[in-house]
């Protein structure tokens, strides 16, 4: 392996050195550029969908879109980039970017192989109005808890939200009150002062940098004993004296006293707990049979109500327990987190160079939860239906190639997938005949330093492989 791999290093040094000269090293497609797979546009801007390939003789590209060949000379409005696939898509001559929603997969091609890309689902972003609505002034007893709900419009990326009060600062969170991750505002008891101001949801969405405005709630906030709104408010001692029934916590969310949640490997884990209650509630967590992970993995947020792992990792599942507490009481609620994974590499197939009657191998070997299945193309094709070839054998994750023959130079793809994803990897297998040839400059003068080290460095490249000698 190691053998193969400074040959392929030689081989690029070569390729990049010898610019003013066409390289003469044959070499299958490689894509070193590519469109994200999960790809959301601006619908002001061109769509551009890239895709670029190196390889010798240069690739030529050609584009699928949902499956089928997707015939961009036969559309006025798609033109690729000129010694690349990458397309642009424009709207001056009319249509609708939406028209161009899909998964597009780009295949570069040239004597010796086909190269592929991911396939790419191309979305256009969105920023839904929200839906016109006539909200009725909230009624709600001091002391008592409350909920507003924001329900933004479904944007694509789904906007950011936050609330506002009547002069469009934003409302103060702490404990007492505060948004949830769905949006919604939470307020574990409403004091007299809370029905100073109207409170309007936000949705910020990312792409039109927009911010759309719900229409404004307006409070009303009935108290069984007179307010007196000339004594100024005191923090420590909200209600003033006043009798207002005290009430032991009850979770606003999530409900009931189990719930469950999924979550991906390497995607963050965010858990929630709200309680209502007079005094306010405290809120705590706990991990079932351990300690919670140390400090720097697990971030309490939003004064405890939420629980954040940036990055999760399998050893994270498990029985989270949060309880709120106050004076009357305290009460649990126990979120099962499951940690599935989608397909990540443990061994990602790199290209061969092998000489006439060499033998090689490519290893595809994937991870995940559950255990993803491994899928072997030749070319872009399913391997099954390549002509058979008595010098390639698949063992599951690996191919194996034994005493290889000119002609039989390809560009493999090993597609590792479960419900969670896929990863797609191409390899070339390039066989050469190359007689040994020197790629360093003639006659190097090296000054040296007197009992210091020196290295001289001979760059080489030749298939199969030269023996060097000094
Ligand atoms: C990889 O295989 C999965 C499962 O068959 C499939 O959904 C996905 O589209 C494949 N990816 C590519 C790039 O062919
Ligand atoms: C409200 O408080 C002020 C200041 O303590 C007092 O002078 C006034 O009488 C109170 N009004 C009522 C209606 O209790
Ligand atoms: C606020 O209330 C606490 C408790 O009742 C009291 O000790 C404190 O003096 C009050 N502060 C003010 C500024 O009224
Ligand atoms: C927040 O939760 C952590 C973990 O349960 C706990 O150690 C800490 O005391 C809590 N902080 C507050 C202000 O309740
Ligand atoms: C050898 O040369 C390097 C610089 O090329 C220098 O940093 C180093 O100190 C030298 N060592 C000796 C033993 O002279």
């Amino acid at each position: 392996m190691s053998l193969i791999s400074s040959l392929s290093l030689s081989l690029c040094v070569c390729v990049c050195v010898c610019v003013c000269r066409p390289p003469t090293v044959k070499q299958p497609p490689t894509i070193v550029k590519q469109s994200l797979k999960d790809y959301i546009v601006d619908p002001r801007d061109n769509i551009i969908i890239e895709c670029e390939a190196k390889g010798n003789p240069v690739p030529v590209f050609s584009w699928r879109r949902n499956g089928k060949f997707f015939n961009i000379g036969k559309d006025p409005r798609v033109t690729m980039r000129k010694r690349s696939g990458t397309l642009e898509i424009g709207f001056r001559s009319g249509g609708r970017p939406e028209d161009y929603e899909g998964e597009y997969q780009c295949f570069a091609t040239n004597d010796y192989g086909t190269a592929l890309s991911n396939k790419i689902l191309l979305r256009v972003s969105k920023a839904p109005l929200w839906p016109k609505e006539v909200l009725e002034p909230v009624v709600v007893t001091e002391g008592s808890p409350l909920v507003l709900q924001c329900n933004p419009p479904p944007g694509l990326p789904p906007p950011y939200t936050f609330w506002m009060n009547s002069v469009m600062s934003p409302i103060p969170q702490d404990k007492r009150v505060s948004m949830g991750l769905n949006g919604d505002l939470y307020f574990s008891n409403v004091l007299v002062q809370d029905a100073q101001t109207d409170y309007s949801c936000n949705a910020r969405f990312l792409f039109t940098h927009t911010i759309q405005q719900k229409n404004p709630f307006s409070l009303k906030v009935l108290t069984n004993e007179p307010y007196n709104d000339t004594l100024s408010y005191n923090a420590s001692d909200p209600y003033g004296g006043r009798k207002v029934a005290e009430t032991a916590p009850s979770f606003l969310s999530p409900s009931g006293s189990e719930s469950f949640k999924m979550v991906l490997r390497g995607d963050k884990l965010l858990l929630e707990c709200i309680a209502a209650g007079l005094p306010t509630p405290g809120i705590k967590w706990f991990k079932k049979g351990g300690e919670l992970p140390g400090h720097n993995k697990v971030k309490f947020e939003n004064f405890n109500k939420t629980l954040r792992i940036v990055s999760v990792s399998e050893e994270d599942a498990g029985q989270y327990i949060c309880m709120a507490s106050n004076h009357l009481g305290s009460i649990r609620h126990s979120i099962s987190v499951q940690v599935k994974a989608a397909p990540y590499w443990l061994d990602k197939p790199t290209n061969l160079v092998l000489a006439p009657d060499e033998n090689g191998r490519l290893v595809c070997r994937a991870n995940g939860n559950p255990k993803p299945q491994i899928q072997w193309l030749m070319n872009g094709e399913p391997i099954e239906s390549s002509v058979p070839n008595p010098s390639r054998q698949i063992v599951g994750d690996t191919i194996i190639f034994r005493s290889v023959q000119m002609g039989s130079s390809a560009v493999y793809q090993c597609n590792a997938s479960n419900q969670h994803g896929y990863l797609l990897a191409n390899a070339f297998v390039s066989i050469l005949d190359l007689p040994p040839r020197m790629l360093g400059p003639k006659n190097q003068k090296i000054k040296v330093i007197e009992n210091n080290r020196t290295f001289l460095d001979c760059p080489f490249f030749g298939s199969p492989l030269p023996v060097l000698r000094w």
